[in-house]
């Protein structure tokens, strides 16, 4: 077997064998075969796609590339919840304390941004002092103790998706369903959960553009989580505008935290509050409104902050040391009527070359800097009005390319649904 041959096998769309793809995937970790011979057989992968067999091949053949976490020690059925990536998207930072703060043991390792979507490491990372490399045994003792750890990968969880993703991401093969489905759920299954609840984002700022990807995507996720007994959901919610109003690492941050304690944007609020009802539907077996209410009740009561508090003390941070820039500017509407569409992709992008994001894993990101919407699609504006309020250090931004993210018309056109589907 050669991987010439492997790659043109995959070149006429032929089904490849497990042991085929444990020759690609397995030679290319151990530095046998070269990076322009695993970017040729990705892009056949990309034009020809993967049978769901092949696929599922492919994810164990990932897992078994590294460790896999042990979460016996911890008591009580562990979520793990996870977004495709989007603009804005400060979810895990409300639903993880919300969770904990009634019981459910939140186990997660999360990625940091790349690209125009942000990551939940780099988030957390805005707050001074928090610790995301905490040694597996600290992770497994703090759950036990708060219910909630929140960290960044160990090295060794699915090596081969680190150096495949990094070469995906540099050669035009990040967009196959296949590739995403195997990546996401060999790092999920790795990471010892016992339910798997995915967020998958559809829409121009997400990697899923349209409802039907982002279902057929689904789909292979759920069917990959059953061959390993792992009950996986998935909640497909829209990623047209940012989530919520703040983009960009401490201003989200200040969003997720006013959001625990009551005052959150309403869109946020209802993927939380979904994805949530969802969980403790599966967990407490309690049906939705019932879920909703008892939610609702630990926000009121300020037990879900409390619990982010003590989330961030857990793992070192400083709760009242989370700067922002006080560089700030504000983008004024250059004419009036309703808002139809805020293009995330392009408010991400902007964001990122600002330094909220990087370009490279190297890149170091500016947490006080970002962007925050004034308005939201469906608003009224007047001309003049303030649109975006945008946070600088030692970067500049143009004021037209962010007026060219906003579509404002005399008319508002339809409002777009923000839950689209479930999937399990
Ligand atoms: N997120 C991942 O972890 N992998 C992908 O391929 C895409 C999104």
């Amino acid at each position: 077997m050669t991987i010439i041959d492997i790659i043109n096998k995959k070149r006429l769309n032929k089904e490849l064998t497990r042991e085929e793809i444990s020759f690609a995937v397995n030679g290319y970790v151990k530095g046998e075969i070269k990076d322009y011979q695993m970017s040729s057989l990705l892009m056949a992968i990309v034009l020809n796609g993967m049978t769901d067999r092949e696929t599922i091949d492919l994810t164990d053949i990932m897992i078994n590339s590294g460790d896999v976490l042990n979460l016996k020690k911890i008591d009580g059925i562990i979520v793990d919840k996870h977004s495709t990536g989007g603009v804005g998207d400060k979810v895990t930072l409300v639903l993880g304390p919300l969770l904990a703060s009634l019981g459910i043991k939140i186990a997660k390792m999360s990625g940091r941004g790349l690209g125009h979507t942000g990551g939940t490491i780099d988030k957390l990372e805005s707050i001074k002092g928090f610790n995301t490399k905490i040694s597996e045994e600290e992770f497994i003792e703090q759950v036990n103790k708060i219910n909630i750890a929140l960290v960044s990968q160990t090295a060794n969880l699915v090596p081969a998706d680190k150096k495949i993703y990094a070469l995906r991401d540099v050669t035009g093969t990040v967009e196959s369903i296949p590739l995403i489905a195997s990546s996401i759920m060999s790092k999920k299954i790795a990471s010892g959960a016992d339910i798997i609840m995915l967020d998958v984002k559809v829409g121009n700022g997400a990697l899923m553009k349209n409802i039907e990807d982002a279902r057929e995507l689904s789909h292979l996720m759920v069917k990959i989580g059953a061959s390993y007994r792992k009950p996986t959901i998935c909640l497909l919610t829209n990623m047209e505008e940012p989530l919520g109003y703040a983009i960009g690492n401490a201003l989200e941050v200040k969003e997720a935290i006013e959001t625990l304690q009551g005052n959150g944007p309403k869109d946020l609020l209802e993927v939380v509050m979904t994805l949530c009802s969802i969980i403790i539907g599966a967990v407490k077996k309690i049906p939705h409104n019932e879920a909703e209410s008892l939610l609702f009740k630990q926000i009121n009561n300020g037990k879900a902050y409390k619990k982010f508090e003590e989330l961030v003390a857990a793992q070192g941070g400083d709760i009242n040391e989370i700067k922002i820039s006080d560089k700030v500017f504000s983008i004024k509407s250059d004419k009036s009527g309703y808002i139809n569409k805020i293009d995330a992709l392009k408010l991400g992008e902007i964001a990122k070359k600002i330094g909220a994001g990087r370009n490279t894993l190297e890149d170091k990101i500016d947490y006080e800097v970002g962007l925050v919407l004034t308005k939201k699609v469906g608003d009224y504006v007047s001309k003049d009005d303030e649109l975006v309020k945008v946070y600088l250090k030692d970067k500049d931004v143009s004021i037209s390319e962010i007026l060219s993210c906003f579509k404002i018309d005399k008319e508002l056109t339809n409002l777009p649904k923000l839950i689209l589907d479930i999937i399990k």
